[in-house]
C-alpha cells in the first residue's frame, strides 16, 4: 500500500510513503543523505528513537512533546545542538513525532544553514493525514499559534501504519478531528469509512488533491482551515490544555452552525454533522477568545474571517478567497450557541 505523490511546482516535490513496517529505517537510509540528524519527540526516545538512530547511524536530538516543541527555546536549543555536533549542509534532518515535532523540525530544516534536506516520519494519525502533508512548518509566538513559519517541502514522508495500532485514544481523536474536517469540506466519503488504514490513505489523497491546485495557500488551500478560526483560538486561550483535535472538533461544529446561521448550510444538512464529545474548558473566556480570533492568519483589514460550508463535503468559494468576513453580531450569535451547548 504505497502512495507516491508529486506536488507541483517542481520545486515542491515530496515522495510520500504510507505503508506498514516502514519504521525499520531501510527506506529512510535510501532516501536520506550520508549524514542524518534524527530529531524525535522525547516521549518516543526509548521505544522508537534510540533504536532507529542506532540502526541508521544517526545523531539523536530530543525535543519536548506537544506544543512545547513549537517555541523559540526549543528552536534555539536544537539549532545550537546541531552546530555543536558539526552538522553541515549535507545533513538531512529527520523528524520523528506528531504534528508539533513535524512543525518544529520542518521550520528548523528551512532556516538551518539557509536550508537542509528534510524527511518526515509522522508517528500520529494527525501527523500522517495533516501535518506531514503540504510542507507547512512553524512555531508559536506568545501572541498566537503558528505565527512564524515557512513552506518547506520535505524530500519524503514515511508514514508507518503500524504505529497507529498502539496510539492512545486521545491521539486517535486528534487525527479523526482533521479527518472529519476533511469530510465536511471536501470528501463526504471520509465520514462513512471505518477502516483506519483506508481512512489514512483517503484523507491523505483528499488533502493532496487540494494541494495540487493551491500548494502555496493562496486560495483553495484555505478551506483546510475550516473549524480552525475558532479551533486555534480555543487552543491558544486554553494555554494548549485543549488539544488541537479537541479544539478543531468543536471549531468544526460551531463553524458549521455559523454556516447555517448565515443561511448557507441547510438545517437538514447541519443536523447530520457528526456530534463532538468536546466541552469548553472551565476557565473559558469569550473576550479572550475573540481577541485570539482577531489574530487569525486568514484575517484581512482587521476583520475575522471564516471558511464556511454550504453542504456536507463542500466548502464555499467567495470569489476565489474561500473564506469570508463575518459580522461581529453573527460571531456573537454562534458563540452564544456554543456556550449554551458545550459549557
Ligand atoms: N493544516 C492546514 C494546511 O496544511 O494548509
Amino acid at each position: 500500500m504505497a502512495l507516491k505523490i508529486e506536488i507541483r511546482p517542481p520545486s515542491f516535490q515530496t515522495a510520500m510513503h504510507i505503508e506498514h513496517g516502514l519504521l525499520n529505517g531501510e527506506l529512510l537510509k535510501t532516501l536520506a543523505g550520508p549524514r542524518i540528524a534524527l530529531v524525535a519527540d522525547t516521549a518516543l526516545s526509548d521505544l522508537y528513537a534510540k533504536p532507529l538512530a542506532q540502526r541508521i547511524g544517526a545523531d539523536l536530538f530530543l525535543i519536548p512533546s506537544g506544543e512545547k516543541a513549537k517555541t523559540w527555546d526549543a528552536l534555539k536549543r536544537l539549532t545550537e545542538q546541531l552546530i555543536e555536533k558539526g552538522h553541515g549542509r549535507d545533513t538531512t534532518l529527520v523528524a520523528l513525532g506528531g504534528g508539533s515535532a513535524i512543525d518544529l523540525v520542518g521550520f528548523t530544516a528551512s532556516i538551518y544553514l539557509r536550508g537542509v534536506s528534510l524527511v518526515l516520519l509522522p508517528t500520529t494519525l494527525l501527523g500522517m493525514v495533516d501535518a506531514a502533508i503540504g510542507a507547512k512548518t512553524g512555531i508559536n509566538l506568545t501572541s498566537g499559534k503558528n505565527l512564524l513559519g515557512t513552506v518547506y517541502p520535505p524530500k519524503a514522508v514515511i508514514a508507518d501504519l503500524d504505529l497507529l495500532q498502539s496510539l492512545p485514544k486521545t491521539e486517535l481523536f486528534n487525527g479523526m478531528a482533521e479527518i472529519v474536517k476533511m469530510g465536511l469540506i471536501a470528501d463526504v466519503s471520509l465520514l462513512q469509512m471505518t477502516d483506519l488504514d483506508q481512512l489514512v490513505l483517503a484523507a491523505a489523497k483528499a488533502k493532496i488533491v487540494i494541494l495540487e491546485k493551491d500548494p502555496l495557500d493562496r486560495g483553495l488551500r484555505r478551506i483546510l482551515n475550516f473549524g480552525h478560526t475558532i479551533g486555534h483560538a480555543l487552543e491558544f486561550v486554553s494555554l494548549y490544555r485543549m488539544s488541537h483535535g479537541q479544539a478543531v472538533s468543536l471549531g468544526c461544529v460551531v463553524e458549521s452552525y455559523l454556516s447555517m446561521h448565515l443561511g448557507y448550510l441547510p438545517e437538514k444538512e447541519f443536523v447530520r454533522i457528526p456530534p463532538t464529545p468536546v466541552r469548553l474548558p472551565a476557565d473559558y473566556d469569550r473576550k479572550k477568545l475573540l481577541q485570539a480570533m482577531a489574530r487569525d492568519k486568514k484575517n484581512q483589514t482587521g476583520e475575522t474571517r471564516f471558511v464556511l460550508i454550504d453542504r456536507i463535503g463542500h466548502a464555499m468559494s467567495f470569489d476565489g478567497e474561500y473564506c469570508c468576513s463575518v459580522a461581529l453580531q453573527d460571531i456573537d450569535d454562534a458563540l452564544n450557541w456554543m456556550e449554551k451547548k458545550f459549557s
